[in-house]
């Protein structure tokens, strides 16, 4: 334990107490931790010699948070309480022992990280461009547990710190300054120096709450403005979450009761909401996904090991329209050169504007120098030459969705690449090994499908086809994660696994629509289940257009083995004869008129008549949900998926399948395997065989398994 925390202690009297718990790369605060910084911190503050105390650490980052397995290993309420409310009173040991204590934040301080540096009286961060602070918890399903909902809305006021606690946002060092989160920022050789001089000048040991005739900055709970906040802020929450998120409403409550009393009475109430939060489904589900499987898929766990990693200085992006621009933007983003080629100059110079449009923004809101936006633009080449692409380590063609052009591109482009070069398709529905054929070097030849727009979405489905090397796949890993994207490996089927999956949820909701359910019923359903729109309106920004020739491209290729999906009928009346193709055109199931919100067309009604009798939330939820929850079954049972992580991080990630629920196959868990294949039966009865459960749901239902279990 003396291992993870050194002290020293220098001739004036100044205590630093340095973290570096060995064997990780970053400092978190786990059991162990907590045991080392107590006994540090307890030796100092009994040392006579010591006046001021400084907090440091010998890692890259200070503290990056909690220790989540030892959160999950605390079994029962009390032991979760026994434990928290042991951090809390260690933290307001230090804050009033009458000594000062000032937190050196010399890179990422989060969550419990960043709430002990609000238990010290001063905070300094060094100027880190990396670098982020706050309280990210509720993330994860989380609160903040260590003093943060009581000690930050304390500091800075309740209103300012009331999203940061429940969006968990992570600001940068020049933010979290101006936002009061910290005190100062210097140079990262001179922390240590600051905070000697602010011991020594300052000092002061007392926290602006232990004052007397303190005042929460901007007013309290009671105070017109505390009305101001909780109560829009109530309704705003309920909108924004729908109630399926209780660790959101825990972190409004905590700071609303909290607020009220004393700093000491505060830390218990939040230590309460804590102890509840930390064990709902909600929470282990979000913890498993989106921290968990999200850092072993970030890790590229998958990969295929015995494969040399690989750089990539040089690719080639093929199209550039809205795809194609986008991957050469991120790739540029990531300091790799990129050769952009569409059919003339200006269509591949209109590709490269939308870097320079994104780009402008950020220096516009002073995100970036305008030096680096010129180096950023710099190494993006667009051209109509192929032999713009010697040397490219990989290309990727995002050009029509059609199998003769792709072809076309194919052949073009191998002949102008080294033999070694990776060669992925964009392609979202065409399946890989289908298209591999038109190349001379299949076992070279990926899918790499990215989703839109590519600069703010953060998945990529990689896709190897039947004769894809276990090298590709493991430099199609690698350049992923240059780019700073999170990748999932799946199987070359029809739609892969997410436009497959995401696919049954606008489809049901069409299916509906047809049957005469009431349009905003379905929509309100969707969102009330915890999707982030409806599928009505998720059919308009994706385009029906597009659906329509997704149909037509299917149908082409399926022949006579097609089968009419639900909705078939809605697709075609609104891409063909009504010509209302989504909300690009201005017109889809919504209107969008130029001023004023969008609304829902009020013709619908005229096309679909409404049923007399309508169906029950429950059901209309019960269908939206569960269809993409027994499809993903079936992508598991045809080995699409063969990993229930990479469904529940790609759903989440991809479509933004309900987060709290952890994920499309967690949802089947929180519902219950069992509970799940009796429901699924009853409305294949009802509404289709689209329902049914897939043999292997079945077994594990038989078998009381989960998917996690
Ligand atoms: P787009 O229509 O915006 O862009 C296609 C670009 O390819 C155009 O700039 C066109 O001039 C260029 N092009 C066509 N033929 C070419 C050729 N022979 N040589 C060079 N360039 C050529 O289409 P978008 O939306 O960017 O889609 C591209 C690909 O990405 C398609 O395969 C699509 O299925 C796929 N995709 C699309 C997504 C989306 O949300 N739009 C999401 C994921 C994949």
């Amino acid at each position: 334990m003396t291992d993870i925390i050194t002290t020293e202690i220098d001739t004036g009297g100044i205590a630093t107490l340095t973290m570096d718990m060995p064997g990780r790369s970053m400092n978190v605060l786990s059991e162990d931790s907590i045991a080392a910084i107590a006994n540090a911190a307890r030796a100092v503050i009994a040392d006579d010699k010591v006046k001021g105390v400084i907090l440091a650490s010998a890692k890259r980052d200070f503290i990056a948070g909690a220790d989540l397995d030892m959160l999950l290993g605390l079994e029962g309420a009390e032991e979760v309480f026994e434990k928290m409310y042991e951090i809390q009173s260690l933290f307001r040991e230090i804050e009033t022992c009458g000594k000062p204590f000032v937190a050196c934040i010399n890179g990422m301080a989060l969550g419990g990280g960043y709430e002990i540096t609000l238990a010290c009286h001063h905070r300094i961060a060094a100027q880190d461009a990396r670098a982020q602070i706050g309280l990210p918890e509720a993330l994860v399903g989380l609160m903040p547990g260590a003093g943060g909902t009581q000690r930050l809305p304390r500091l800075i006021g309740i209103r300012p710190a009331l999203p940061l606690l429940l969006e968990g946002r992570k600001l940068r060092v020049e933010d979290a300054l101006a936002a009061g989160l910290i005190d100062a920022i210097t140079s990262k050789d001179q922390l240590l120096a600051e905070a000697k001089r602010w011991l020594t000048d300052v000092g002061d040991p007392v926290q602006p709450w232990d004052k007397k005739g303190y005042k929460i900055p901007g007013g309290g709970v009671q105070a017109p403005s505390g009305y101001e906040t909780f109560v829009p802020g109530n309704a705003m929450l309920r909108d924004r979450t729908l109630g399926n998120y209780p660790n959101a409403l825990a972190i409004m409550s905590s700071v609303y009761e909290g607020l009220q009393t004393t700093i000491d009475v505060g830390l218990r109430v939040e230590t309460r909401y804590f102890t509840q939060v930390v064990r709902t489904p909600q929470a282990k589900a979000m913890i498993r996904t989106l921290f968990f499987s999200m850092q072993e898929a970030n890790k590229l766990t998958r990969r295929p090991s015995e494969v040399p990693k690989a750089e990539f200085k040089k690719i080639g992006v093929l199209g550039a329209g809205l795809m194609g621009a986008g991957i050469a933007h991120v790739s540029a983003l990531a300091g790799i050169e990129v050769a952009l080629i569409d059919v003339d100059r200006e269509a591949a110079e209109k590709g490269k504007a939308v870097s320079a449009s994104i780009l402008e923004r950020m220096v516009k809101r002073k995100r970036m120098d305008s030096e680096v936006r010129d180096s950023i633009l710099e190494r993006i080449n667009p051209t109509n030459e192929y032999k713009d692409l010697t040397g490219a380590d990989l290309v990727i063609e995002a050009v029509f969705e059609d199998r003769a052009i792709k072809a076309d591109v194919t052949n073009k482009a191998e002949a102008a690449i080294g033999k070694e070069a990776i060669f992925a398709s964009n392609t979202s529905t065409l399946p890989i090994t289908g298209l591999a054929e038109a190349s001379a070097r299949p076992g070279n030849f990926i899918g790499l499908h990215f989703f839109s727009p590519v600069d703010r979405m953060p998945l990529v489905e990689i896709i190897p086809g039947a004769k894809t090397s276990d090298t590709a796949l493991a430099h199609a890993m690698d350049f992923v994660k240059a780019i700073g994207k999170t990748p999932i490996v799946v199987g070359d089927a029809r739609g892969f696994f997410t436009s497959r999956v995401f696919a049954t949820y606008t489809r049901e909701g069409l299916a509906m629509l047809a049957e005469g359910v009431n349009p905003a019923l379905i929509e309100n359903a969707g969102r009330i289940a915890g999707m982030p729109m409806g599928p009505l309106e998720l059919s308009d920004v994706v385009s029906i257009g597009l659906m329509d020739h997704v149909v037509k491209q299917t149908k082409a290729d399926l022949g006579k083995d097609y089968r009419a999906g639900p909705g078939d009928e809605v697709i075609a009346l609104f891409a063909g004869t009504l010509g209302r193709t989504g909300k690009k055109a201005g017109k889809g199931f919504y209107d969008y008129p130029a001023e004023g919100p969008k609304r829902l067309w009020p013709d619908l009604g005229k096309h679909f008549a409404r049923a007399s009798e309508q169906p029950d939330v429950e059901l209309v939820k019960r269908r939206l949900m569960h269809i993409q929850g027994v499809e993903t079954a079936r992508c598991v049972e045809e080995n699409v998926v063969t990993d229930p992580r990479d469904a529940d991080v790609g759903s989440i990630l991809g479509w933004g399948f309900a987060p709290f629920t952890g994920g499309v196959l967690s949802y089947i868990d929180m519902v219950g395997t069992k509970v799940f294949v009796a429901e699924c039966e009853a409305l294949a009865k009802d509404f289709g065989p689209r329902f049914a459960p897939p043999t292997l749901l079945r077994d594990m239902a038989a078998k009381g398994k989960g998917f996690y279990q």
